[in-house]
């Protein structure tokens, strides 16, 4: 080992999505900040994120308007201890780069993560973080999935039954080394996850396991279930 890997900055950096609009769900206020159980969906997220071992920094990306943590929205949210919030960007890659960049650079091993998926458990990003640290370049937590997936063509018309066998749905946090992200978002863009760009540059990305209540609040009903999970229901 080189002295210069000796004494190379570790750490893990979160960076928390919360800017998108949520138009999906019809609140009427940004996806992250809508309540769940009384607490913005982002209170529940940054809850977790701060018990994550070996944790050095977090980067919230929060909609323009409601960078300023003294705004009402923010009522319920408690930032990790040294947690900076950004604006984001119009799609969730610019957002992901806008926190990026502002992350700490001590941290060797990057997290992204959707505040939108807001009962992720910890557990998970433990799996992630240890996968990167063994040596992978990008590591996604993923699920089975139950149903047969069609490929379709512009006219809908069924194109190809992939082998159910190998897919995974695949969840957050994602996680990188973190020179490997950079250089994913230096060069990609229009990706729905961020592993996808580290895998456009020929990196592998291994799945992990995922977890059930890592699901993304999109809908009413997704928030239904939610509040049942907190509710112990
Ligand atoms: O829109 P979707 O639900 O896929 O967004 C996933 C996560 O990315 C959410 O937590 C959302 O707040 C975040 N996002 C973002 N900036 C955008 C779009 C989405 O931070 N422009």
């Amino acid at each position: 080992m080189t002295d210069d890997a000796r004494t190379a900055p570790r750490g893990v950096g979160v960076v928390v999505v919360a800017a998108g609009s949520g138009t999906r769900l019809g609140a009427g206020m940004p996806k992250a900040f809508v309540p769940l159980a009384g607490r913005p969906l982002l209170g529940w997220a940054l809850d977790t994120v701060a018990r994550v071992p070996g944790l050095r920094s977090v980067v919230v990306v929060a909609p323009s308007g409601l960078a300023d943590t003294g705004a009402p929205a923010w009522a319920g949210v408690t930032l990790p201890e040294g947690a900076v919030v950004v604006p984001g960007g119009a799609e969730r890659t610019d957002s992901v780069a806008a926190g990026l960049a502002a992350l700490d650079p001590a941290c060797d091993v990057v997290l992204v993560h959707d505040a939108a998926r807001c009962l992720a458990p910890v557990a998970v990003f433990v799996r992630v973080v240890d996968a990167v640290r063994a040596g992978a370049a990008g590591v996604v937590p993923g699920v089975a999935v139950v149903d047969t997936v069609k490929t379709v063509d512009a006219r809908g018309v069924v194109t190809g039954t992939p082998d159910r066998a190998t897919l995974r749905a695949v969840q957050t946090p994602q996680g990188f080394r973190r020179e490997v992200l950079e250089a994913a978002h230096a060069g990609g863009a229009g990706a729905t996850d961020d592993a996808a760009l580290v895998e456009q540059l020929g990196h592998d990305v291994l799945v992990v396991d995922g977890d059930p209540r890592s699901f993304k609040v999109t809908t009413v009903d997704d928030l239904a279930h939610a509040e049942r999970l907190l509710a112990g229901a």
